[in-house]
């Protein structure tokens, strides 16, 4: 196939990730999303799901769980001629540093937000990182059909939140019980709400023209005239959208509706094929440092290991890994090689979720994520390129770990263990279900996670997987940063003072554990040369 070729397909790829908070509407999305571009044909059905994942939180539950989500983490959907592929992000009690991880994998997050609530913490911790990647964000503000904050209002938070202007597309016409339909601000067009949770597009709705002023200002008296308002005063206050600079991440178009109606989805989908960006290329470094961008559409097939899950079947070693393609074509039988360490990555089976086409086409371009079970000899972070890649080509940069915000110590029921346990814990850190810190100066060692579901899997998996009976006891800690300084002098009065809190993370990086954001203000006025990370890039 030629790069023309290849071009074609990538210019064809839209990935993103919805973010958001608990409860603001992002499975009701996700089935409107998927019903309007046909993927799906019965409302409920995501729905459905997300009940069976959070009916009860027992153990065979979370096993479940870990069955369930390899088929529902990524659904890919054809919807004009784009091939898009939306990534889920676990919310809920399944929060973990996957969901943070799913961000490193997709080229635009689209933010939903409850019109009642405005911006809530989840969707903050997730705004961080899609910030740091400087990845394009859409929003769009849901449940515009109950009363909520008043739309300006809910802009200039937004604009707060994430540094950035926003750029409302659409307008809504009152909100609530009063909800009368959205502006289209580029068509110059108003739609009428019109109720409806089983509609599969809009064709039924009515439109009106924004020049019929008249009829609109009799059907909807002061809601209209208040939205008219809003739009003369956003016009002249507001940028104009720039698709660069929304590119840049410098900017959020903003959208209004209600996902349970179906209302104002099909100008988030629209948005995505004609706004959001294709896959561009990405950083790779090699063994010696020096570093490359590989385009999308180079011939050689590669890609980056996002996400690593074990086998539901605790007898059975096996992983998925998860991959999104960065470059080339990959085709079923591909003999592949993982760079880190130059061997054969020969998988059981390979998973590609082009489950909307009849035939079953094997095949995957950048943007595109493949599933590879494998007995082992891949970890979270590596590259995989194909046989025929140099051995040179070095690894995709950017995996990052992500600062644990909770913590706990582990503790061995039975001390006769401890090789089983340090087996056990250095796979699920390859995996990156938990991470494992070290105290420098001895001490039990700890477990530092995002989400508080980690620990209750690993404690459950490292009994079911690795026969060991552990106890996790609270800590004082709250979080971690890891350190670097440049000056040696700087950094040994730093190690010194500060040795009851240091610790050695499994890629031996040194790590400063904090009791609260205030401990590490402190920490860091006093020692102002040492830099403290909240991420560390895959080693
Ligand atoms: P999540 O995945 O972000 O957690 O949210 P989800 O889609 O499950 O939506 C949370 C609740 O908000 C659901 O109600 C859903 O029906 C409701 N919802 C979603 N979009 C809208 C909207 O545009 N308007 C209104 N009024 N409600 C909306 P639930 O009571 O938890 O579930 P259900 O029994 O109604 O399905």
């Amino acid at each position: 196939m030629s790069n023309v070729q290849i071009a074609d397909e990538v210019q064809r790829r839209r990935t993103f990730a919805i973010i958001s908070h608990p409860d603001a509407g992002k499975t009701t999305l996700t089935e409107k999303l998927l019903l309007f571009s046909g993927a799906i044909h019965i409302a409920g059905s995501v729905k459905a799901r997300k009940a069976s994942r959070h009916a009860t939180s027992d153990w065979m539950e979370i096993e479940k769980q870990r069955g369930i989500s390899v088929a529902s983490s990524v659904m890919q959907m054809l919807y004009r001629d784009c091939v898009i592929n939306l990534l889920d992000t676990p919310g809920h009690k399944d929060f973990s540093e996957d969901t943070y991880r799913v961000l490193t994998a997709v080229d635009a997050a689209l933010m939903v937000i409850d019109a009642a609530n405005g911006v809530e913490p989840q969707t903050r911790r997730l705004i961080e990182v899609c910030r740091q990647r400087d990845t394009p964000i859409l929003t769009f503000v849901n449940k515009m059909d109950r009363e909520g904050k008043e739309p300006l209002e809910l802009l200039d938070e937004i604009e707060q939140e994430l540094g950035m202007p926003c750029v409302p597309m659409t307008w809504p016409v009152g909100q609530g019980k009063a909800f009368g339909g959205i502006v289209d601000l580029r068509k110059q067009q108003m739609r009428l709400f019109k109720a409806g949770a089983d509609k599969r597009s809009d064709e039924g709705d009515e439109v009106v023209p924004l020049s019929q002023a008249d009829t609109l200002r009799a059907r909807f008296g002061h809601d209209y005239a208040l939205a008219e308002q809003n739009i003369e005063l956003l016009t002249a206050a507001a940028p104009a959208f720039d698709e660069a600079a929304f590119v840049a991440a410098k900017q959020t178009p903003v959208f209004f509706g209600s996902g349970v109606n179906n209302f104002g989805v099909q100008e988030v989908l629209d948005a995505l094929v004609d706004l959001a960006p294709p896959p561009a290329s990405r950083h790779v470094t090699r063994a010696d440092g020096s570093e490359h961008e590989v385009p999308p559409q180079s011939a050689g097939f590669s890609g980056v290991v996002f996400k690593v899950q074990a086998n539901m079947d605790p007898s059975h070693r096996d992983r998925i890994a998860f991959v999104r393609v960065n470059s080339g074509r990959y085709t079923s039988g591909m003999k592949l090689r993982v760079q880190r360490t130059a061997k054969e990555l020969r998988p059981t089976s390979v998973v590609t979720f082009l489950s909307q086409r009849r035939e079953a086409v094997e095949e995957a371009y950048a943007g595109d994520i493949i599933g590879f079970t494998t007995h082992g000899g891949v970890q979270l972070g590596d590259t995989i390129t194909d046989s025929e890649a140099p051995a040179s080509f070095g690894t995709y940069t950017g995996l990052p770990f992500f600062a644990p915000e909770l913590f706990q110590t582990v503790e061995l029921a039975n001390p006769m263990k401890s090789k089983q346990l340090q087996q056990g814990l250095l796979q699920l850190g390859e995996e990156g279900a938990i991470q494992v810190f070290r105290p420098t100066v001895g001490g039990s060692m700890l477990l530092g996670a995002v989400g508080q579901l980690q620990f209750e899997v690993v404690q459950h998996r490292l009994k079911a997987e690795y026969s060991v009976d552990v106890r996790l006891t609270g800590s004082r800690f709250h979080g971690a940063r890891w350190v670097t300084c440049d000056d040696d002098a700087a950094m040994r009065k730093f190690t010194d003072e500060a040795a009851s809190k240091l610790a050695l993370d499994a890629a031996d990086t040194l790590a400063y554990l904090m009791t609260s954001p205030y401990d590490l203000r402190l920490t860091q006025d006093r020692h102002p040369k040492v830099v403290f990370h909240p991420l560390r890039e895959h080693a």
